[in-house]
């Protein structure tokens, strides 16, 4: 029977598929905190090589894999930039400040589209008089930036920038598989390019739960003790890792055909003026401000409709695919939204 409504709000809503169930089931287990659960350390040994890293640690949350690392990127005082839109600082609740007395500063939001130039301009100095720049961070892909994707020059640009400047680079890969898929850029070479990386299995990849924190041993030997610090210490955690080591073999490749349905669904709005950005991967971030409706509007109707869409602001909406949407799903939301939006 299909559902009874088309779920567009994010691709956090999707559910274990039967194989991954089955992995999670017949997963091998320990006492993660003391180390010894065979199937996290597996996954963890796996997404490091992915990313051409030495170690990884598997977290409960994006959330709390990006926080870890700002921790161990930037000490209490002392100051991240990022972008205006950026998840660390927007929908974080203000972790960084709340738990690792981070200091954040942000370059205006333009989602994907760094320049390079004015961020080195940002950075602050070591010395007394000021708080010193410890490291930087940016989304791949950007969510609030509609799924944009950093190009590879961009990234290149922004380590030289980390580089000359001594500080770190860190990337909130939730969505960096999209990337990957939509550019054709190898993950270890963006892992290359990072000092730390999160990156999230729960999103895209359709795991129940999890993300990881990337980087050298060291690091990561410090961030085995802040994600205890936080709470995130798990014990047989190898049911949750199965599902991922299951998302990675089994979900990436299969991202174009969610990118393939977001862009069907940009084509079908793209009519009424409301596309945000041109849209690359799975996310399609929709601009209201000059349309009728607004955002509450707009998801009330296609509510109505049989269609759930997320709410970013006023005048803002966001649809995403992910895999529990089949094509008849799709199909049912560009008969609707292209209904509504002319409607009104
Ligand atoms: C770009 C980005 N980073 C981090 C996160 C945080 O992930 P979680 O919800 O697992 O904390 C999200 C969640 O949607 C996200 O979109």
């Amino acid at each position: 029977m299909a559902d009874l409504f088309v779920d567009l709000r994010s691709d956090t809503v999707t559910r274990p598929t039967a194989g991954m169930r089955e992995a999670m089931a017949t997963a091998e287990v320990g006492d993660d905190v003391y180390g010894e659960d065979p199937t996290v350390n597996a996954l963890e040994a796996e997404v490091a090589a992915l990313f051409g890293h030495e170690a990884a640690l598997f977290a409960p949350s994006g959330s709390m894999a990006n926080q870890i690392a700002l921790q161990l990127l930037v000490s209490p005082g002392d100051e991240l930039l990022c972008d205006a839109d950026a998840h660390v600082v927007t929908y974080e609740i203000g972790a960084a400040a709340a738990y690792g007395g981070i200091s954040s500063r942000t370059w205006p939001a333009v989602g994907a589209d760094i320049d390079p130039d004015v961020v080195a301009g940002m950075i602050r100095p070591d010395g007394y008089f000021a708080v010193p720049t410890r490291a930087i961070a940016v989304e791949q892909t950007h969510n609030r930036g509609g799924g944009g994707v950093i190009p590879l020059a961009t990234l290149r640009d922004l380590r030289g920038v980390a580089d000359d400047a001594g500080v770190a680079l860190h990337c909130d890969g939730a969505r960096i598989w999209h990337a990957h898929v939509a550019d054709g850029v190898p993950l270890i070479e963006y892992g290359g390019l990072f000092d730390t990386l999160s990156v999230c299995l729960s999103k895209g990849l359709g795991a129940p739960v999890g993300s990881l924190v990337v980087g050298s041993a060291d690091k990561i030997e410090r961030a085995r003790m802040i994600r205890k610090r936080m709470g995130g210490g798990m014990r047989q955690a190898g049911i949750l890792a199965a599902a991922g080591r299951y998302a990675l073999a089994h979900h990436v490749d299969r991202l174009a055909d969610d990118h393939a349905k977001a862009a069907r669904l940009a084509e079908a709005v793209a009519p009424f003026g409301v596309l945000a950005t041109t849209v690359r991967t799975n996310l399609v971030a929709l601009d209201l401000t000059k349309h009728t409706l607004d955002a509450r509007a707009l998801a009330a109707a296609a509510r109505a409709e049989g269609v759930l869409i997320s709410v970013l602001g006023p005048r803002t909406a966001r649809l995403v695919t992910h895999l529990g949407l089949d094509d008849a799903a799709i199909d049912r939301a560009v008969a609707a939204l292209p209904r509504i939006l002319a409607a009104s």
